[in-house]
């Protein structure tokens, strides 16, 4: 068995979203596998021990939570595997291998603006938990679907939150003034972003122009999560290939060219 790799039973699968409607949005908790701790931000690989040879290789998640007793994993099912992992039930079995990945910086008593994309959530439900000095936190929150379909509401019950909901294409140079707004404002303290592509680069060009410490999670380009598919290479600082799930997937804004 591979190092750092355990056999855990899932705990609860829980579907957010609307009560009458049917959600994709999934919380998926299971034992904890025995983990010391881990930094918000890093990921674990999942594969539950009943699947067959058609997928043979597990999923890379980010870790949205973890306490001594369980960790809790956040995602939408877009495929077979986390259509698959969405069926599992209470006492089903699954391979757990991590926590993998360098995760966020942690700054005592620095105001710290959380900037959350979409599924780009699911690691700063951790963050601010266990957080030595939260109030200092605030996280901005852009999404698309409804709101209820996220851990949000968890996350202001903690900290200063504000959500922007994209309703439509229309609302994108709103949505993107905002973010590059608020990364301006966050002059002598740090920005930790997590979510797509885009929305990331957008933070990464306004750090860079108003020289604000910021932090970028490429997760969201993770697939393989142990380095055999390159799919998640890109080009770091000095213009050398780096893959991100080995040397991230958080990367300083200004080591990574996105
Ligand atoms: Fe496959 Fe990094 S996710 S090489």
């Amino acid at each position: 068995m591979v190092r750092n790799c355990r056999e855990v039973k899932v705990r609860e699968v829980r579907f957010l979203g609307a009560w009458d409607e049917p959600s994709d949005f999934v919380e998926l908790t299971l034992d904890n596998p025995g983990w010391d701790g881990y930094r918000p931000g890093q990921f674990a690989m999942l594969r539950p021990k009943h699947w067959g040879l058609e997928l043979s290789w597990g999923r890379p998640f980010s870790i949205s939570r973890s306490d001594a007793d369980s960790v809790t994993f956040f995602f939408q099912v877009v495929g077979r595997g986390t259509a698959r992992l969405a069926r599992l039930a209470p006492g089903d079995e699954v391979i757990i291998w991590g926590p993998l990945g360098n995760g966020f910086s942690v700054a005592d008593q620095t105001p710290t603006l959380l900037l959350a994309g979409g599924m780009g959530i699911a690691p700063f439900r951790g963050y601010i938990e266990k957080h030595p000095t939260p109030e200092f936190l605030r996280i901005v929150f852009a999404h698309r679907a409804s709101i209820d379909s996220y851990p949000y509401q968890l996350m202001k019950d903690m900290v200063r939150a504000e959500s922007i909901h994209e309703t439509s294409p229309d609302d994108l140079p709103m949505i993107i003034e905002r973010i590059e707004n608020e990364v301006r404002g966050a002059q002598g303290g740090i920005v930790l972003a997590c979510g797509p592509l885009p929305f990331l680069k957008t933070i990464q060009q306004a750090a860079r122009l108003h020289q604000i410490r910021a932090e970028l999670s490429l997760e969201r380009t993770m697939a393989c999560g142990v380095g055999a598919c390159l799919g998640c290479v890109c080009k770091d600082g000095h213009d050398k290939h780096v893959q991100v799930c080995a040397r991230g997937p958080v990367f300083k804004a200004d080591d990574v060219h996105i």
